[in-house]
């Protein structure tokens, strides 16, 4: 099995370019003690992640789970439902994004949790008005909010450029340079891009040094991505799912609740497991503590061949694509999150129904 190595620079705070010999900043112990063989040891309760069938290896030799707690201000977010998943149902993957305005409230939860950082893999994502020279500082934000000194996974939230930037192509360009100088300052130990279609990609591919390690996109039996997917294939891009349930929308199609009946499982498991069987990482949300249990248990069963084959032929058959960025040029502004109460975001939900 590969393993990364860290070069651990000594008293250099990265985040501010300075060295500094602060007792303090626990950054460099952390880095110190860091053992990426620890991400993820096998757990021994009955949903356990056991260590071939729960991980996936990235092009880096990081490990990453298949399992994630998917975390948005749409829908709504229970603290409680984040504890348990980590203390009770040991998750272990958390996706979140600044946009979705809980980093703040992760870091609580995670502390509460006593897991220890080691054992996490935390993904956020940098949300578009950051792009360009605000890269470093909008990483460090999102690490202080989620209280923690490194980031698993580092996305390019959307490949979107705002209005209010000049020349889309330089700024992209740019945004990726900042990203790549993350990780090679080990802030972030894997670097990601977000909603990015093949184009996109091509263009990364070309101006960029190191290629993403990661597509998060949207994954479903109702919308199966299988252009981009064998793209990210191809180039060693690890795709990665996300809306595993579709929002929950596609839970009462009759196909899935046979396949739920016939396999003895619930419908959100079957969707769950179609996914992490083909290897694609996925990450569904939910508020209640139930089925945040529920959505773990995808562990003790396999979906047959032919019934993954007719999963993915729904999604060929009548696709239901969930997420729509169309209006994102409007909507670029919604507030960060950043100290607000969670019901704000109750809120802007209500308001911004496309859920980014
Ligand atoms: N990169 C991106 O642009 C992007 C975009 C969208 C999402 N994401 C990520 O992907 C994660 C998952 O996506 P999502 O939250 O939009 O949708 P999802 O996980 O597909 O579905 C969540 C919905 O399903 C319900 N649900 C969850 N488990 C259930 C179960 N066992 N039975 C019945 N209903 C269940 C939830 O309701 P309750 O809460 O009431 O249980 C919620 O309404 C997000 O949280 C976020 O981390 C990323």
């Amino acid at each position: 099995m590969i393993s990364q190595r860290i070069v651990i620079k000594e008293n250099e705070d990265i985040f501010s370019g300075h060295n500094t010999n602060d007792p303090n900043t626990s950054y460099l112990q952390n880095k110190r003690s860091f053992s990426h063989d620890s991400v993820l040891e096998p757990c021994t309760s009955i949903d356990s992640f056991t260590d071939d069938l729960s991980t996936i290896i990235l092009a880096n030799g990081v490990k990453m789970p298949l399992l994630g707690l998917g975390t948005t201000h749409s829908g709504g977010y229970n603290h409680e439902a984040v504890v348990y998943a980590l203390k009770e149902c040991n998750y272990r993957m958390i996706d979140t994004a600044k946009r979705y305005g809980l980093e703040k409230e992760l870091g609580e939860a995670i502390k509460e949790s006593g897991i220890p950082r080691e054992d996490l893999f935390i993904n956020t994502k940098l949300w578009p008005t950051d792009f360009g020279s605000n890269v470093k500082n909008a990483c460090k934000i999102s690490c202080q909010r989620l209280g923690i000194e490194y980031l698993d996974m580092y996305m390019i939230h959307l490949p979107i450029v705002p209005d209010s930037f000049e020349s889309p192509k330089k700024i992209k360009e740019e945004t990726w340079r900042e990203m790549e100088k993350l990780y090679e300052s080990e802030i972030i130990r894997t670097i990601g891009v977000s909603n990015y279609t093949i184009n996109d990609l091509e263009e990364i591919l070309d101006f960029g040094s190191l290629k993403p390690h990661v597509n998060q996109c949207e994954f479903h039996p109702f919308y199966n991505n299988d252009e981009i997917r064998k793209f990210c294939d191809g180039e060693n891009i690890q795709f990665m799912g996300y809306c595993p349930l579709a929002k929950g929308t596609i839970l009462y199609e009759p196909e899935i609740l046979k396949l739920a009946q016939k396999y003895q499982k619930s419908s959100a498991q079957i969707c769950i497991k179609w996914s992490i069987q083909q290897g694609i990482p996925a990450i569904p949300k939910s508020r209640k503590s139930e089925r945040v249990e529920e959505n773990c248990q995808v562990f003790d069963f396999d979906i047959s061949q032919e019934d993954m084959e007719f999963i993915k032929k729904l999604g060929e058959a009548r696709p239901k694509k969930v997420m729509n960025f169309d209006n994102i040029q409007n909507n670029f502004n919604l507030p960060d999150g950043n100290g607000r109460e969670v019901s704000v975001w109750d809120r802007v939900t209500e308001l911004h129904p496309y859920g980014y």
